[in-house]
């Protein structure tokens, strides 16, 4: 069945590869980024490979952004069948001492609040249409922290508590919110935190996620595509998708 699918952060790495995986299938795809060249990109790929999708430019940390895309969204579409909460961010590895304000700002502003914010707007029209499914890509800094990389972890901790509350709050209303936590992925999101990369610091990240088996994007997204049609019994939940590198 066609499904109507809203995704962030679709311009490049695990938010194409799902776009380019639900491509096949021939769904109504939009794909929503502030990187609007790789954005634009992804939109002729997913038509190549048989979707029908369009790219919308947002910074989702920005809710008048957020309230366009979902709005454009459903005037294309019609409706939100399922929403993937993909967008994020990292900054410079360091210790939380280092951290200044901008930067705890800017990790918060994207991680969390534009995650909540895509939440709001697309639930209320879920209420509308009667129901939908979310997945959030949360992170296994979200179960535990790598080293040098607080405040991204303490965001992707707040991403699994939305989604646990998401669970709580509109299970009987037919709308599910699913996490999926990835461990290292080969993308391009680690190209901001590394330039303050040392030895030191490779070494202390390293030592907490043996065995650094990093996954691609196009094996993670299988699991965001079986949590987007698996949203009823996973609720609230968040899965665990770090290749055996971080047991619960
Ligand atoms: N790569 C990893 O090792 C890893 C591990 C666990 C979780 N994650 C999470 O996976 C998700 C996707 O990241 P990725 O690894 O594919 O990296 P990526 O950098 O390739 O993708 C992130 C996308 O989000 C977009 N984006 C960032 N800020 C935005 C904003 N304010 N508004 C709109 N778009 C914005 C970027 O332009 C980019 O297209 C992120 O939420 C990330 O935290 C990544």
């Amino acid at each position: 069945m066609t499904k109507n699918i809203l995704i962030t952060g679709a311009a490049t790495g695990l938010g194409r590869a799902t776009v380019l995986k639900l491509a096949e299938n021939g769904h109504n795809i939009a794909v929503v980024d502030f990187n609007v060249e790789e954005g634009e990109k992804t939109v002729a790929l997913a038509k190549e490979a048989g979707a029908n999708a369009l790219f919308i430019q947002a910074d989702v940390s920005n809710e008048e952004n957020v309230q366009n895309y979902v709005a454009k969204t459903i005037e294309a579409f019609g409706t939100i069948d399922v929403f993937f909460n993909n967008a994020g961010l990292m900054i410079p590895f360091r210790l939380l001492h280092e951290y200044d304000e901008n930067e705890y700002d800017r990790i918060m502003n994207v991680n969390v609040k534009g995650a909540f914010f895509g939440v709001k707007y697309v639930i209320s029209h879920m209420l509308e249409n009667g129901g939908g499914t979310i997945v959030n890509t949360v992170s296994s800094n979200s179960f535990k922290p790598t080293a040098y990389n607080g405040v991204y972890s303490m965001s992707k901790h707040a991403l699994n508590g939305l989604t646990k509350s998401i669970g709580q709050d509109y299970h009987d209303k037919n709308i599910f919110a699913v996490g999926v936590a990835p461990n290292n992925m080969l993308t391009s999101i680690s190209k901001n935190a590394a330039v303050t990369y040392t030895e030191e610091i490779g070494k202390a990240i390293h030592a907490t996620t043996p065995p650094n088996i990093a996954a691609t994007a196009e094996e993670v997204a299988e699991a965001m595509i079986f949590a987007m049609n698996n949203g009823k019994m996973l609720t609230g939940s968040t899965i665990n998708c770090a290749g055996g590198q971080i047991l619960l």
